[in-house]
Order: structure tokens, then sequence, then C-alpha cells
């Protein structure tokens, strides 16, 4: 029978994720369980930064971005060594399971722990979208958001300026946002990981554009090229002048939608109720409107595919 829950974020923060911990927290004490944060991810867990929550630890919390618990990214948490004093840390304060929030990194990081032992369930927590097993992850829909508005603020100037903007999103190895946002801009152009990068491609699909159009917006994934290089080329080739803007880490930022708070609330008290189950070494994901719990290895092995089908009909839209 489990008495003491810790819960951590970890690897890089999503909006949402505060809703997540606070569901966790409100719906352990409601279940007479203790409940502890631990500050910092792995790395907190690890450095022994634990402290006891309380029902009014998580008050004002669900509107705020970013993790009031902190998070980091702790590459040595792979050695055996290092996982061993986190673990000695958890004995300390008799915690008995973890409710980790994250994405892949974080996910292995809580299967490694399962793996010895300690009684493990994620909920996925990254603006990419890219976790296997569930169709939406905490934070994607609140940058979404973020994104389509910064490219709609940037279509009127382009627009003014008869120009071509292109703009580079997040998502590392995944074009979720990058596709999603496509569709949502109407962007004459969608570059990411799953559709490769065809600059020749980019050149010929812009100069139709330039033809007929005021302006034309390209959307492109993160470290598929350098988009300074790329508005060079787009202004020498086509009748567009280019400029590029780089989204960064606002992308991760800012309050998250009330679709973010909900999806974080009802997993958090999921995976709560996972672990009173006896059920771990799981996580949460949401399949169809439905939460379910899927083994973590399963999650981790799970390709998911966002581009397909959104790309044809991104083409048909064109
Ligand atoms: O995984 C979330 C993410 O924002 C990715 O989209 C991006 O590649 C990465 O984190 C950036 O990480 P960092 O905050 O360490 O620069």
């Amino acid at each position: 029978m489990i008495k003491k829950i810790g819960v951590l974020t970890s690897g890089g923060d999503a909006p949402g994720m505060n809703a997540a911990i606070r569901a966790v927290v409100r719906t352990a004490i409601t279940n007479d369980l203790e409940v502890y944060g631990i500050y910092d991810g792995y790395k907190g867990l690890y450095e022994g930064k634990i402290e006891r929550l309380f029902r009014k630890s998580v008050s004002e919390k669900i509107h705020h971005g970013g993790t009031f618990l902190g998070t980091a990214r702790l590459n040595e948490f792979v050695h055996r060594e290092i996982r061993e004093v986190a673990i000695e840390n958890l004995h300390e304060y008799g915690i008995d399971a973890l409710v980790t929030i994250g994405g892949d990194g974080t996910y292995r990081g809580a299967l490694a722990l399962e793996k010895m032992g300690v009684k493990c369930v994620g909920i996925p927590g990254t603006i990419d979208n890219d976790i296997g097993g569930t169709d939406y992850t905490i934070g994607f829909d609140t940058a979404l958001n973020t994104v389509v508005d910064a490219v709609d603020k940037l279509r009127d100037t382009s627009s003014s300026h008869r120009r071509c903007s292109i703009i580079e999103v997040m998502g590392r190895n995944c074009g979720a946002i990058a596709i999603w946002t496509g569709i949502s801009v109407g962007a004459e152009y969608v570059a990411c990981k799953e559709l490769g990068y065809d600059e020749q491609d980019i050149i010929e699909t812009i100069r139709n554009a330039s033809k007929s159009k005021r302006h034309a917006i390209v959307i492109i994934t993160e470290h598929l090229t350098d988009v300074n290089h790329l508005a060079k080329v787009i202004t020498e080739n086509t009748q567009f002048e280019a400029r590029s803007t780089v989204l960064g880490h606002i992308q991760r930022g800012g309050s998250p939608t009330p679709r973010d708070r909900v999806l974080a609330s009802i997993m958090g008290v999921r995976a709560v109720e996972e672990l009173m189950a006896g059920n771990s070494g799981t996580c949460i994901c949401e399949v169809e409107n439905k939460l379910v719990a899927i083994p973590l290895e399963i999650a981790l092995e799970t390709k998911k595919d966002h581009v397909t089908e959104k790309y044809r009909a991104f083409k048909m839209l064109w």
C-alpha cells in the first residue's frame, strides 16, 4: 500500500505542468496520501531537493506557465550510481512512488528507476507532442496557439511589404508544431524532419506563389537548415524578399490554454489512481478522448505519425 508519493517535472518545461502537479497533489491528499515535491527534476532528486506539499502549496498555480517545481536535464541520470543516490533520497523521505511529468527523456528516467524498484507513473508533458501512445501531450495546444498567433502577426507585415516569412518552430525531431501551424495559417510550405528538406522544392513553390500572392509563409522545424541562409536563397531566386524569424523558447512559455489545463488535470488525477491501484511502470495517455495507461516501454517504442494525413490535406488546400 502506497502512503507517500513524490512528483517531479523534468526536461523542457511545458505550459500545463503546474496544472498536472496540482492535480497530483490534490488527488493524493484527498486519498490520505502524503505528497512530496521534488525540485528541478531528476537533478533535484539526486541532490535531495525534496519538500512536502500541501493543498495550499498548489493554490494559484493552475494558470501559470512553466513549472513551479522547476525542471532540468540531467544526462548523468543514465548512470546507475547517480540513480542509486536518487533512490536513497527517496528512501530517506519514505517516498514509495513517483509521478514524473515530462517528455521521452523523463520517461526513460522513470523506466530506469522502475527497473530498480521505484514505482513510477509518467505523464506526457512536452510542447513537441512527440510521445508515443498518446494523441496529445500537455503543452502542445498552448505552444501551437502561441506559434499561430506569432505567424498571424508576421503575415500582416509580410503582406504589407510583399515578402516571404520563414518561421522556424520547435519540435526537435517531430513536425507536429510545424504541420499543425502550416494548416492553421494556410502556409505556402511546411518543412520538417518527417517530410525532409528540399531547398529546390521550396524555391519553386515560393517562386510560383510570388507570381500571384502578396506574401508567402514557410514553416520549418528547427535543426533542418539555417533559416537566414534560406531567406537569402529565396530572396535571390524568387520575386519575394524574404525574412526569417526563429520563435525559440517563446513557444514554451505563457499561460496554458483551457485544453492543456484540463488534459493536465485529468492526467494528474489518473496518475495517482494508477499508483493507488498498484500499477506502475506505466504512463497516462489520451486516446480518442479517453485516458488509458500503457507501459512506459511501449510509449517509448511507439512512433507517432503526425504528418502523413495532415500533409495530404495541407497540399489539397494550398
Ligand atoms: O522538447 C521540448 C523542446 O522545446 C524542443 O522542442 C527543443 O528542441 C528543446 O526542447 C529545446 O531545449 P532547451 O530548452 O534545452 O534549449
